[in-house]
């Protein structure tokens, strides 16, 4: 298996912004510097090889300290490591005796380039053989099988960033109030992140208050929270390459309107109730549907819809309210990697796989077949749960969720 760390991102011709390592390479290493490249070789000596960057006293004055591949070999457990501009001249022996290569194509045109070049040149120096191309397969589907269940280690992590993103929302609650700006908010949550140890987001900011929480992805993170609008915030924290991924909606004058809590209500009893219905066995499809079907109820329970559930259903009238689907892994990446269907089979859940819970409600600003209280508001909930022998543990549950716990905490603490 041969793993690659992620091409360095360059804003302009010498000003960089923090670089993350690739998370399959730092899954199976711990190394964090670009250029580097592992090959790993089951049961053959040395068995793990490492590419990376010479030291360099130059560079290292301008960018940081560098490991190098002595470095490397005594501080991260690798057998062999030598400079990466050695990979094409030493990796095509690394190939002899091997019979499929595990490789993931086009994440890192650089890198690809180098790969092929030395399974080329290995081919070529078999002689006149006849051999042809070793067989590559999708080193990235192999590795998301294994990051999909979730050792003890990872959960220690997993769970911290989930706390720390948890307890970053109950401040960000705490200090909204009319007036405060959605940047402002965010910089709570990246205060809170980054005091208790968290490195960088897990991905990008959603704070959306009124109607710009119908927009899924919303984060030009710009406006003034108003009187009267709920407040969308979607963040999360990553902490050791683990991300928490949670979403909570709630007023920002810390009063729900009657439609805001009918809608809310409504979403919050969905997401209570898919949280109670995982365990080991359930199909995650399962809990798709389940969302979908019981967002539907609600949309014919508050009137914003009309007519037989199955015809709505069919025709994905609902989807007009509920784009998106039930959830996604969790991990090292926010939408982690791992199969949803395997062997052409929805997979059935297992212990120790960690994924959100996340319905929502959107009703457009401008969807007049809908009364004028419920235009402009966007609902979601989410929470990061593991799947455990008999049900699941909730990850975020200490960031409250319920309209009274809600109405109690928000705009009770700091204030601009
Ligand atoms: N924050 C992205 C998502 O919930 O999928
Ligand atoms: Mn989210
Ligand atoms: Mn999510």
């Amino acid at each position: 298996m041969i793993v690659a760390s992620h091409p360095e991102h360059i804003r302009n011709h010498d000003v960089g912004y923090p670089y993350r390592q690739d998370s399959n390479l730092y899954y199976l290493t711990a190394f964090e510097e670009p250029e580097s490249i592992l090959v790993f070789r089951p049961g053959k000596t040395p068995e793990t090889v490492m590419f990376v960057r010479r030291r360099d006293r130059e560079r290292e004055t301008w960018d940081g300290f560098r490991y190098g591949p002595e470095g490397v070999e005594k501080e991260f457990g690798i057998d062999r490591c030598y400079p990466i501009d050695e990979f094409e001249k030493v990796a095509p022996s690394l190939l002899a005796g091997v019979e499929s290569l595990y490789y993931r194509l086009h994440k890192n045109p650089e890198a690809d380039a180098r790969v092929m070049s030395v399974v080329d040149k290995y081919r070529a120096e078999g002689g006149r053989t006849g051999r042809g191309l070793l067989a590559i397969h999708d080193a990235d589907e192999l590795l998301g099988e294994m990051r999909l269940i979730k050792s003890e280690e990872e959960l220690v992590d997993l769970r911290e960033a989930c706390e720390i993103s948890a307890q970053a929302h109950l401040a960000a609650m705490k200090f909204t109030r009319p007036g405060v700006t959605e940047r402002q908010v965010q910089g709570v949550l990246a205060y809170n992140f980054y005091s208790k140890g968290s490195a960088r987001e897990g991905y990008n900011y959603i704070v959306a208050s009124g109607h710009s929480a119908t927009t899924l992805h919303y984060n030009f993170n710009d406006q003034v929270c108003q009187d009267g609008d709920l407040l969308l915030i979607d963040a999360g924290a990553e902490l050791n390459y683990y991300t928490g991924d949670i979403t909570r909606t709630f007023p920002v004058n810390g009063r729900f309107t009657d439609e805001q809590g009918l809608v809310y209500e409504k979403v919050l009893k969905v997401q209570k109730q898919i949280v109670d219905f995982v365990k080991p066995g359930v199909v995650f499809k399962e809990l798709h549907e389940m969302g979908a079907s019981l967002l539907t109820d609600a949309l014919l329970e508050l009137g914003l819809l009309s007519g037989r559930k199955e015809d709505i259903m069919s025709a994905n009238q609902h989807r007009r309210y509920y784009p998106h689907g039930i959830g996604h892994w969790l991990g090292m990446d926010v939408h982690d990697a791992g199969l949803y269907v395997k062997n052409n089979e929805p997979r059935p859940l297992e212990p120790n796989m960690c994924f959100t819970v996340e319905p929502g409600l959107y009703i457009p600003a401008d969807d007049e077949s809908v009364p004028k209280k419920f235009r402009g508001i966007g609902v979601r909930i989410e929470d990061n749960v593991r799947v455990t022998p008999n049900g699941c543990e909730n990850m975020t549950s200490s960031v409250p969720k319920e309209i009274s716990d809600l109405e109690k905490v928000v705009g009770t603490g700091w204030a601009p």
